[in-house]
């Protein structure tokens, strides 16, 4: 049953014309690049290390690839805080690099979609520079969130807003001449101001920017705090409910949770975004060879998120109320449910994913025990500790239940390793602004960020070449590398493999969801297609309808589908 799975080495052709439409079936694999592959030694993933690695996800059998920021950036957040959008950071190298690897991906057959961040900019860039620069009312400081505090010296915040990383969303700014002066927005990092979206001025920078990377040839765009770009009419107060998450309006814990719909936050998921994203569709229109705009909107339930992948809008949308539902058979059926009515009700595929850059890795966050709201991270204080062995178990269940759905998947770099969460990172090593805004009370996300071992042997597992990484890798990382796993037919890796190409080859991502009852509670299983798909998410072994094994993501117990295991068949 997990033989390894031959590759082809033929580059299939990426269509030139329009008319394929191929985000709709796409997986498409994170790039994270300062964690991917260092080609310098200086212990940060660049460009050239993608562009060395590239064949190895061809091999894997995604269909493009996402790339998290790499341009001109402080790294304040991983480069989510972009001083000039046309520029590569000198990390990652150089916009020569970038059209290198463009090039070899599309070689390959892969096509790539690069990250815009444009709720915000860095507050080095030279639009925020000149606009603190510039008198209050000006048109510069137009372009951001500008506002007198409140109080009788204005030294309180213009609203009760907290920032997604904790404190205040409010920074006040200092005059010239030393006093203090207006306070500025920032949802994220202090060094994240907001952009003010109602400025036709954004509009037409942002049109610009998407211009400048479409005729470079990138496939796309992810669109980062897709949700937050538009606030309400007078920055009104917001309380949020207890228990809500740090990104999204409802939700955010591991466990189901009752409570009453909370009211909308002002700075979520408002309806004036709608019309930004129907500017872009326009744009990217004016391209050959459909171009796509993938958000990252933390909006529940699917039918709200379906409005931002209307037929004039974007293209896809990450459906990240799949991501956190929790390890459930009824849960699960839910959300896919739900998931595909609301897609298919606005004609957009429904996208599904189960780990980022942002979330605790679904090989760990699986097998927690205790709540831990997106964002939160995991630490060696942190109360609760998952049981990496039943952790990895249900990974490669969810991931093999994931890759049966119709649609288009996302893949995070390392899961196709069945890589944990690094728990046991030491304070000092820690990097996200989310650790030092609430003063170590939240460990933040750079445990899922941790450089991906290519090699059992060699310095940082290949990572690279000098043993740097700027985060340290555990000690067990040998044997989860990519080069041990490759030759085991029975490691996550092959799994991968073994279920991307069955995906392709009965066209799984095209295919049509038909539920099966009668297996009881703890089973979520469907047709689709040909394919018979079972999951056991309970504790005891289940029975498996009749058919071909195609694919397991642990081995059948006489028989029987043993908890936590998930299997393809053949009718
Ligand atoms: C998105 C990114 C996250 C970043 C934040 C602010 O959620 O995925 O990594 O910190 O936006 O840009
Ligand atoms: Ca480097």
């Amino acid at each position: 049953m997990n033989t390894t799975i031959p590759v082809t080495s033929t580059a299939t052709e990426l269509s030139e014309t329009t008319g394929d439409e191929w985000w709709r079936t796409a997986v498409i694999y994170q790039v994270y690049p300062r964690s991917f592959a260092d080609s310098n030694g200086d212990g940060i993933g660049d460009l050239p290390g993608i562009t060395a690695h590239l064949p190895a996800l061809r091999e894997l059998g995604v269909d493009a690839i996402w790339l998290s920021p790499f341009m001109t950036s402080p790294q304040r957040d991983a480069g989510y805080d972009v001083a000039d959008y046309r520029g590569v950071d000198p990390l990652f190298g150089t916009l020569a690099d970038f059209d290198d690897m463009l090039a070899a991906a599309h070689e390959l057959g892969l096509r790539v979609i690069v990250d815009l961040v444009p709720n915000h900019t860095s507050s080095d860039h030279a639009w925020f520079r000149e606009a603190l620069a510039s008198a209050p009312g000006s048109a510069e400081r137009g372009h951001y969130w500008f506002r007198d505090g409140k109080g009788e010296n204005g030294d309180e915040p213009p609203n009760n807003w907290n920032s997604v990383f904790g404190g205040p969303a409010w920074t006040r700014t200092t005059n010239a001449d030393g006093t203090p002066g207006q306070w500025y927005l920032h949802l994220f990092d202090s060094s994240q101001p907001d952009l003010n979206w109602e400025d036709p001025w954004v509009w037409a920078r942002f049109r610009d920017i998407l211009r400048f990377w479409l005729d470079r040839g990138v496939d796309g765009f992810r669109i980062d705090v897709a949700h937050g770009m538009a606030k309400a009419e007078g920055l009104p107060d917001f309380t949020p409910a207890q228990g809500a998450g740090s990104m999204g309006g409802a939700g955010g814990s591991l466990e189901p949770e009752i409570s009453t719909v909370p009211p909308e936050p002002p700075y979520w998921g408002q309806e004036g975004g709608h019309a930004i994203f129907r500017d872009w569709h326009r744009v990217l229109a004016e391209y050959d060879g459909d171009r796509a705009l993938c958000g990252e909107a933390w909006i529940d339930p699917p039918s709200k998120l379906a409005l931002y992948v209307r037929p004039d809008e974007m293209q896809q949308t990450f459906n990240f109320s799949y991501l956190e539902t929790p390890w459930n058979a009824q849960a699960l059926h839910e959300v896919i449910t739900s998931s595909l009515d609301a897609f298919g009700s606005v004609g957009a595929p429904s996208t599904w994913v189960l780990s980022n850059h942002d979330v605790v890795r679904h090989a760990t966050r699986l097998a927690l025990m205790g709540d831990n709201p997106q964002g939160h991270g995991l630490g060696p204080k942190t109360p609760f500790r998952p049981d990496p062995v039943v952790g990895l178990r249900r990974a490669r269940a969810a991931t093999t239940l994931m890759l049966a759905l119709p649609g288009s998947a996302y893949l995070f770099q390392g899961e196709e390793l069945g890589l944990p969460e690094v728990i046991d990172l030491p304070d000092s090593a820690r990097q996200d602004p989310t650790w030092f805004r609430t003063h170590g009370e939240r460990y933040g996300r750079d445990g899922c960020r941790v450089p991906i071992p290519w090699t059992a042997a060699g310095a940082s597992y290949g990572f690279s070449d000098t043993g740097a990484s700027w985060l340290p890798q555990p000690a067990e990382w040998a044997t989860l590398a990519r080069d041990v796993e490759a030759s085991d037919p029975d490691s996550t890796l092959s799994l991968y493999r073994r279920l991307l190409a069955e995906r392709e080859e009965r066209g799984l991502g095209a295919g049509v969801l038909e539920w099966l009852d009668g297996f009881g509670e703890n089973v979520v299983a469907f047709h689709n297609g040909e394919v018979t798909v079972v999951a056991n998410v309970g504790e005891a072994s289940v029975s498996l309808p009749p058919g071909t094994v195609l694919v397991s993501s642990a081995p059948l117990a006489e028989g029987r589908l043993p908890a936590d295991t998930a299997a393809w068949l053949a009718r």
